[in-house]
């Protein structure tokens, strides 16, 4: 294959960052095409963990060239701390294979300032945000007012830029959220400092893409966040403000001669989310405890405690139709051995009727979940195991997921570590 895309089936955190990394061993290119610094992809190699957040995960590879597409936003000081971060994990590693397009939307202090009035003022919709400034970013994208990475080089052209990014935002942060916040100058001159900083890295990613594809050179989509966060096809309000699906690609990451050959949505074997919102096969009581510290559910960005639950396949269903998934890969399956009790949610109860995909327009709030008892499995997972080793009860597990799913589990995972993986099929 040429071309793979790495996307989240669930609510993020699926690990990601650790397939990404184990897929781009033989890809040359790794992009990330959405989202932002709001991303934390864990990677573990020989016992050290490093996590990433704006950063492709490919980085960590000799020769793959990281992408940070346009369809990411940008905050240059927290990818300026990520290089702090990647050099003292490993000194030797070639910055120069780092790119970022010159046309990213840049996150300024005003988005981070937003973000976190937004959350905290009476009325609004809280939705439990990273609170990197990403959805404000994101809304000035739109508005057609963003400044971009490019501009950050141009003294005059910024100011011009932040001015117009300005105007309505500091009527209110003045009167209606009462917030300090930096003057143009201010916030002008930090960008340019920052905007020096990263000037080696900016190019134009679209191009380097499109020719490392005419090459016939082999490229690897990062997503990042997950199908349920996506901002059209997601749990909404309680969502991201990006299309973490497939779409994403197209409009974030690359020309279409990119398009990928296959999509592998990474999966829990249960299930987790970060924030506000519906949640149907949430455990509130000692299942959803044991997972969360068995697990070490904590966001690898916010350091906030994960909601925990047996995986949901109606959810899965849906986010397999919604980002065109062809293959899933099934991670954490360590976690669920030894439990005393092993579900999955095969359909849900819905206004007098069941079933078993859920789609856009059920309200999450008011499923009442379908549960099959499976046999429970106590598997030790030596490192460097084949699936022959497996006990048939998760070997049960693993069918009767994809049974339901209708799509190849083609990646199992075991553990954090690099290589605890079983690879069931070659993708590059
Ligand atoms: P991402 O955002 O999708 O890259 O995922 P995160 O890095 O936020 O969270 C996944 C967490 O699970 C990280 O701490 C990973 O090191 C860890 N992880 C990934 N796969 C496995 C696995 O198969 N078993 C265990 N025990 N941990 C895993
Ligand atoms: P990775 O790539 C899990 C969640 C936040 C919140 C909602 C909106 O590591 O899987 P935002 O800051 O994006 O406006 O927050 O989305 N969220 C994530 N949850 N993993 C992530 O990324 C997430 N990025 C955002 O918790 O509910
Ligand atoms: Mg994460």
């Amino acid at each position: 294959m040429k071309s793979v895309a790495i996307i989240g089936a669930q609510w993020g955190d699926e690990g990601k960052g650790k397939i990404t990394d184990l897929l781009s061993e033989r890809s040359d290119l790794v992009v990330r095409y959405q989202g932002g610094n709001n991303a934390g992809h864990t990677i573990i190699v020989d016992g050290k963990k490093i996590v990433l957040h704006l950063i492709p995960s490919g980085v960590l590879r000799g020769d793959v060239t990281a992408v940070i597409g346009h369809g990411v936003v940008f905050d240059p000081q927290a990818f300026c701390q990520e290089m702090i971060t990647l050099k003292s994990w490993d000194g030797d590693i070639d910055a120069s294979r780092i790119k970022i397009s010159a046309n990213c939307p840049v996150v300024t202090s005003y988005h981070h300032l937003l973000d976190r009035c937004r959350e905290e003022h009476k009325g609004g919709v809280t939705i439990g945000t990273t609170l990197k400034g990403i959805g404000p970013c994101y809304e000035d994208k739109v508005a057609r007012r963003a400044v971009r990475v490019g501009d950050l080089l141009n003294k005059q052209l910024l100011s011009k830029r932040l001015a117009a990014m300005l105007s309505e935002k500091e009527y209110l942060f003045t009167h209606l959220y009462k917030a300090e916040f930096p003057t143009l100058e201010e916030e002008r001159d930090r960008l340019l400092e920052l905007g020096n900083l990263i000037r080696p890295h900016i190019c134009d990613t679209f191009s380097l893409v499109d020719q490392a594809v005419a090459k016939g050179k082999k490229v690897l989509f990062e997503g990042a966040q997950g199908v349920l966060l996506d901002i059209d096809y997601g749990s909404y309000p309680y969502v991201t403000s990006s299309n973490t699906t497939v779409g994403g690609i197209f409009t974030g990451g690359s020309p279409s001669g990119a398009a990928p050959e296959a999509v592998i949505g990474i999966t829990k074997a249960y299930t987790t989310r970060v924030g506000e919102g519906p949640f149907p096969t949430e455990q509130l009581g000692e299942i959803g405890e044991k997972l969360q510290s068995i697990g070490g559910e904590r966001g690898a960005t916010t350091g906030r405690k994960r909601r925990c639950g047996w995986l949901d396949l109606p959810l899965l269903r849906y986010a397999i139709k919604a980002s065109h998934l062809t293959s899933l890969a099934l991670t954490k399956l360590d976690i669920l051995s030894g439990f005393d009790q092993l579900k999955l949610c095969t359909g849900y109860h819905y206004q007098g009727e069941m079933i078993d995909c859920a789609f856009p327009g059920i309200d999450l709030e008011q499923v009442e979940p379908i549960y099959e008892d499976l046999a429970l499995f106590d598997d030790k997972f030596e490192d460097g195991i084949s699936e022959k080793s497996l006990s048939p009860n998760l070997k049960n597990y693993i069918k009767r997921i994809e049974e339901l799913a209708g799509v190849p589990v083609d990646i199992l995972a075991y553990g954090p570590g690099r290589d605890q993986v079983i690879i069931r099929k070659t993708f590059f």
